[in-house]
């Protein structure tokens, strides 16, 4: 009788490489920069000048400078694309997924694939909202700083998240969409990589996993709560950046 392995054809191969970096991909670098991202956000949470702190956290992203925009599209925006469109290929082709799947339980194997269309839609939205990618379609509401050099970060994000009433609620479904999606990822691809692969492995990993969940969640709600709650009468923060401009401007 032949072995099994032998009638894996070239195709199957591939796509088993293929889902290997789906995972990876699903990982490193997009799930450890939602984490950075929803840290940075939380900063608009610390004491001292509103929106201060957060202001110092996203102009250390942007000393980055020219080299910002191809880091952001070949590490975030580039492998969070192959991500979904292989995402969506696997949702949509369930009848083949359901037979490779043979772990975990069906209410979050669902919620894996609901939860990574409604990131997709939410990102979609976010990134037309906030990034400069949106300005030429009426988004990209995030400045960093005004054209006289004031640190607008916190201020143009909270007046974008407090636009209109819907705004912080779609915002609170799509972050905890994404951070289950990375928790729960985070517990099956222990699996995909053959990491966890006793139940018992597999049951502390769960514990793991959902408290990273929780205390991520709780760090993306908190960011949120903060920018929406921000007082946009608060005068801009004098910090890094800002003071060259400001010093810049006057001369
Ligand atoms: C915040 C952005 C996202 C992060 C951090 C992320 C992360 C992850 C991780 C870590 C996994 C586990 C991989 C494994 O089991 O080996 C995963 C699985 C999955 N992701 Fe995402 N993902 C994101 C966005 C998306 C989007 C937009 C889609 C589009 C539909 C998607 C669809 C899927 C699907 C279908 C699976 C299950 C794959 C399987 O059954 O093997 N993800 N994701």
């Amino acid at each position: 009788m032949a072995h099994p392995t032998e009638s894996v054809s070239l195709q199957d191969k591939h796509y088993f490489l293929i889902r290997r970096l789906h995972s990876l991909l699903g990982l490193v670098p997009v799930g450890a920069f939602l984490c950075v991202h929803l840290l940075a956000n939380a900063t608009v949470l610390a004491p001292g000048e509103p929106g201060g702190e957060f202001q110092k956290s996203i102009e250390r992203i942007h000393a980055l400078g020219p080299f910002l925009v191809p880091v952001e599209i070949v590490f975030i925006f580039l492998p969070l694309l192959f991500h979904s469109l292989l995402g969506f290929q696997i949702v949509f082709n369930s009848e083949s997924n359901a037979q490779q799947y043979r772990y975990g339980s069906n209410i979050r194997f669902m919620l894996q694939r609901v939860t990574g269309i409604l990131a997709f839609v939410f990102i979609f939205y976010h990134v037309w909202q906030m990034h400069w990618f949106g300005k030429p379609v009426g988004g990209g509401a995030f400045e960093l700083h005004s054209e006289s050099g004031a640190a607008t970060g916190a201020i143009t994000t909270a007046q974008a998240i407090q636009h209109a009433w819907w705004i912080a609620p779609v915002y609170g479904v799509g972050v905890l969409s994404c951070v289950f999606h990375l928790a729960n990822g985070l517990w099956t691809s222990l699996i995909t990589w053959g990491i966890t692969i006793r139940p018992q492995s597999q049951r502390i990993a769960g514990y793991v996993c959902a408290t990273f969940g929780v205390i991520l969640g709780l760090i993306g709600m908190g960011a949120l709560s903060g920018f929406r709650t921000f007082d946009l009468k608060s005068p801009p923060p004098v910090v890094g950046d800002a003071h060259a401009n400001i010093a810049d401007h006057e001369h």
